[in-house]
């Protein structure tokens, strides 16, 4: 079969229906094929292979921003924040997208307060998980993502940065619209949203930051204007895009690790068995969704040098898109890939990315799914999947893997 062509990158998207259904079908065959592969379409080499996947993301050497990759890399190119002379690039550039001095010199202080922040909120996720649960309590069947992934991530951020109870429902709205900063393809009603809530959340953090400056309450930016008392080199500009990046990376990303999870977990009897049995499996467990079935496909580095990767010449500002969804499944670093397995010896995984950008939320995400899921499994002893012959409903943002819908009976 070494004559089938090669997958490009648009092959890779929810626009490949093969590809929506069973990623691995496209993904297995380009690792095993072509693990550096150069797509023409997206201007960058797609990396598939753990170990090479593993050492890119962690090279510290390597470039983030996509303004200093090559014009040729279109696709990063299109994720390049707008420019606006005379305003530095740490302003206009959340931590996603900044390299150093300036990204160690805003995510240091940003970590700092968001870690201690994720190490007290356990009470209160644990408090916000019970409500969606006993909104849900009263029905036979509910769709999951619509009654308890999507509002959880949510309303667990707005609780970190003390959004105030009124303003709940708007500020899901903006949560939901700014989402669509990750969409390279998305249609002009998602880039008005995107736009619209946007502006809103400019609006509402320049007020937040301000108001907290003067009247400091339990949250995640009075700590911060707290830390910009104290001497801290960070501007309120940097402050406001990196909260909107917090809504940005985090929402989603989590509702989805929820989401495809209780659904693995539907779909394996015995592993949710396992999981009824020894409650103290969680957290193992959450590792193997997270390995198995990522909800984001790919991060990317620009070299700042010339490279090679698994004997392939990579030029300075060349573009490397990282398929973590591909490296999970490597049988080089996992055995018996394709199996999901609750009580999977652990192994790091690379759906968190790696070295200097990895996941700044990834402690806040397994926190959440850490409590979720075992609440719902309990509050829901016959939980099932309402019908078990139906195809998934995935949604369609491009390199993002979620439910649309997770229909379940109890
Ligand atoms: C299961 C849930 C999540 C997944 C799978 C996920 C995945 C990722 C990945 C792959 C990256 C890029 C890492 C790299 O390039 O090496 C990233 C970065 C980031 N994530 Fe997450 N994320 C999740 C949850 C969150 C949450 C809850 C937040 C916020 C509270 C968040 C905020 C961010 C930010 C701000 C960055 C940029 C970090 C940097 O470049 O320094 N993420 N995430």
């Amino acid at each position: 079969m070494t004559d089938t062509p090669l997958p490009t990158i648009m092959t890779m998207t929810p626009f490949n229906p093969e590809f929506q259904k069973d990623p691995h079908s496209v993904l297995k065959p380009l690792r095993e094929r072509c693990p550096v592969m150069h797509d023409e379409t997206s201007g960058s080499f797609i990396i598939s292979k753990f170990s090479d996947v593993r050492a890119i993301a962690t090279d510290l050497t390597l470039w983030r921003d996509p303004l200093r990759a090559d014009p040729s890399a279109v696709m990063q190119r299109r994720f390049s924040d707008a420019v606006i002379e005379g305003v530095p690039r740490s302003e206009t550039s959340s931590i996603l997208t900044l390299d150093n001095p300036d990204h160690a010199r805003v995510r240091g202080p940003l970590a700092q307060a968001l870690y201690a922040r994720v190490a007290k909120i356990r009470p209160q996720v644990e408090a916000i998980v019970d409500l969606a649960l006993d909104r849900m309590a009263a029905k036979s069947s509910f769709d999951l993502m619509d009654e308890f992934c999507v509002p959880i991530p949510i309303d667990v951020i707005a609780v970190i940065l003390g959004v105030d109870h009124a303003r709940l429902v708007e500020f899901r709205d903006w949560s939901e619209g700014i989402i669509q900063a990750l969409n390279p393809f998305r249609n002009e009603d998602q880039t008005r949203h995107m736009e619209r809530a946007n502006q809103a959340l400019t609006d509402y953090f320049r007020a937040a930051i301000r108001e907290r400056r003067d009247n400091p309450q339990d949250d995640l930016i009075s700590d911060m204007t707290q830390l910009q008392a104290q001497g801290v080199p960070l501007s309120d500009e940097e402050l406001r895009i990196n909260l909107a990046a917090l809504l940005v990376g985090g929402n989603l990303t989590t509702t989805d690790l929820i989401g495809n999870g209780v659904r693995l977990l539907m779909l394996h009897p015995e592993e949710l068995s396992k999981l009824r049995a020894d409650p103290g499996l969680i957290n193992n467990a959450v590792e193997e969704i997270l390995r198995y079935e990522p909800p984001i496909d790919m991060t990317s580095r620009i070299a700042s040098k010339d490279m090679e990767v698994g004997g392939c010449p990579i030029r300075a500002t060349q573009s490397m898109t990282l398929s973590l969804r591909g490296a999970n499944r490597d049988p080089e670093a996992f055995p018996d890939p394709d199996r999901f397995d609750v009580s999977r010896k652990r192994a790091a995984h690379m759906a968190f990315g790696g070295g200097a950008h990895i996941c700044i939320g990834a402690p806040l995400a397994r926190l959440e799914a850490q409590v979720a899921i075992p609440r719902l499994l309990e509050r829901f002893p016959n939980l099932r999947l309402a019908d078990p012959s139906a195809d998934a409903v995935w949604r369609t943002l491009p390199f993002f893997r979620g439910l649309q819908r997770l229909d379940l009976a109890v």
